[in-house]
C-alpha cells in the first residue's frame, strides 16, 4: 500500500518527532560541536542565532534568553516599569503575558479582543489608558499580528511604548513587516511546540533600540556587563548553547514550515467554509498569519472535542479560562462578563491539529470527521 492510499485513523495534535527525523543529522552534528567546544551557556551558537534571528525579524538586535516569559519580564524591566504602573494587555492569551507585568510589581490592565481578529481591540484600548499607563502589550494570538496601526495611533497620542508578545507569531507580517520589529521590543518564545521551537526552553527579545538591547543583555546575565561587576539586580536568564544551536539550524526552515502551515490553513478553509455552526479564523488583507494554532469556534465545544477524540483526532483549547478570570488574578476583581468577546471565544475555541508535517490525508480526515460530527449534531 502506498502512502497516498493509506487510510488515516489518528491525527495527533502535534508531531515533533516527524520534524526531528527530517533534520536529525544536522541537529546531532550541531549538538556534538557544542559538546566538543564545551561552551554550554551562551557562547558562539547563541551569538550566531541572535544575529540570524535579529536579521530575520528585521530588527537591529536580538537578546536570547531562557524562555518567552523571561523575555517579557526583561522587556518590562528595560522600560523601567514598576510598582504603581499599569500595562495594558489582553486577557485572551497565555498567562505568561500578564505574569511579566506582575513580576515587576505593576498592574495588568486587561482590554477585550476584537471578535474577528481575536487580538487587542483598539476602541477598548483607548478607553483603558490612565495617567498610570506605562506601556501597551498586544499579543499576536495564534500566529496573527494584532491591529498595530490602530494600536499605534493610540500609543503615539499618549507617548507610550508598545511591546509585542510575538511568542506565537515567528515570521508573521503586518503591512509587509515582520512581527518583533513593529514594537519598541518584540518578545518571542521558543517553547518546543512553537513555530520556531527549541529542544527545551528558550526565548528572545528583539529590538532596534541599542540601549534596550545592552540592558537586556546585562540583565539576563546577573546584571553584568563586566565579569563580577553587577550594575543592577539581574537574573540568570541565559540561553543554553544547545538551544541556540538547535534554533540556529531550525531558523533556516522556518519560512518553509510557516508556508506549509498556511497551506494547511487554506485546506481547512476550503473544506470547512460551508459547514454550518463553524467559525473559521479570518486574516485581514494587511497581514499574514503563521498559524501557530488553527482555532475554530463552535457551540458545544467540549462535546465536539470528545467526538473528535473518539474519531482519533486530538484537539487543544487555547485558552479555556481567560487570564482575568484566573484565580491568580482574583485580587484584580474582574467579574465574569467583563470581556464578552474574550469569554465567548474561551467557551467556543477549539484548536485543530496544525503543524507543517500534517499530511493531506490527515487534513482531509480532520475536515471530514468535523463536518460529519457537526452535521449530525444539528
Ligand atoms: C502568547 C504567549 N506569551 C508568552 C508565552 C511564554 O513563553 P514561554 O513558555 O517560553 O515562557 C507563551 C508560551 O507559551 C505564549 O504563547
Amino acid at each position: 500500500m502506498t502512502a497516498t492510499t493509506t487510510e488515516v485513523t489518528t491525527v495527533p495534535f502535534m508531531d515533533l518527532r516527524t520534524q526531528y527525523e527530517l533534520i536529525e543529522d544536522e541537529i546531532l552534528a550541531g549538538l556534538q560541536q557544542v559538546c566538543e567546544s564545551t561552551r554550554f551557556a551562551l557562547g558562539p551558537s547563541v551569538e550566531a542565532f541572535e544575529q540570524d534571528f535579529a536579521r530575520y525579524c528585521e530588527a537591529g538586535d536580538c537578546v536570547a534568553v531562557n524562555s518567552g516569559t523571561s523575555a517579557l519580564h526583561l522587556a518590562m524591566r528595560c522600560l523601567d516599569i514598576g510598582p504603581g504602573d499599569e500595562v495594558i494587555t489582553v486577557p485572551m492569551t497565555f498567562v505568561a503575558t500578564a505574569w511579566a507585568i506582575s513580576y515587576v510589581g505593576a498592574t495588568p490592565v486587561f482590554v477585550d479582543i476584537d471578535p474577528v481578529t481575536r487580538t487587542m481591540g483598539a476602541a477598548q484600548l483607548a478607553s483603558a489608558i490612565t495617567s498610570r499607563t506605562k506601556a501597551i502589550l498586544p499579543v499576536h494570538l495564534y500566529g496573527q499580528p494584532a491591529d498595530m496601526d490602530a494600536i499605534y495611533d493610540i500609543a503615539d497620542a499618549h507617548h507610550l511604548p508598545v511591546v509585542e508578545d510575538a511568542a506565537q507569531a515567528h515570521g508573521a507580517t503586518y503591512r509587509g513587516q515582520r512581527v518583533g520589529s513593529l514594537g519598541r521590543i518584540g518578545c518571542f518564545s521558543f517553547y518546543p511546540g512553537k513555530n520556531l521551537g527549541a529542544y527545551g526552553e528558550g526565548g528572545a527579545l528583539v529590538t532596534s533600540d541599542a540601549k534596550i538591547a545592552d540592558r537586556a543583555r546585562a540583565l539576563r546575565d546577573h546584571g553584568q556587563r563586566q565579569r563580577y561587576r553587577h550594575d543592577e539586580i539581574g537574573y540568570n536568564y541565559r540561553m543554553g548553547a544547545f538551544q541556540g544551536e538547535v534554533l540556529r539550524i531550525k531558523l533556516e526552515f522556518l519560512d518553509d514550515w510557516n508556508a506549509a502551515r498556511q497551506s494547511h490553513a487554506g485546506h481547512y478553509r476550503t473544506h470547512l467554509a460551508d459547514v454550518p455552526g463553524l467559525r473559521l479564523p479570518e486574516v485581514p488583507d494587511d497581514r499574514t498569519s503563521v498559524f501557530h494554532l488553527y482555532v475554530v469556534e463552535l457551540d458545544e465545544r467540549d462535546k465536539i472535542a470528545a467526538q473528535l477524540k473518539a474519531a482519533g483526532i486530538q484537539t487543544g483549547l487555547h485558552y479555556p479560562v481567560p487570564v482575568h478570570l484566573q484565580p491568580a488574578y482574583a485580587h484584580l476583581n474582574y467579574a465574569e462578563g467583563t470581556f464578552p468577546h474574550t469569554e465567548r471565544l474561551a467557551q467556543r475555541c477549539l484548536s485543530l491539529p496544525m503543524y507543517p508535517e500534517l499530511t493531506a490525508q490527515q487534513l482531509a480526515h480532520v475536515a471530514r470527521q468535523l463536518t460529519e460530527i457537526l452535521k449530525n449534531s444539528n
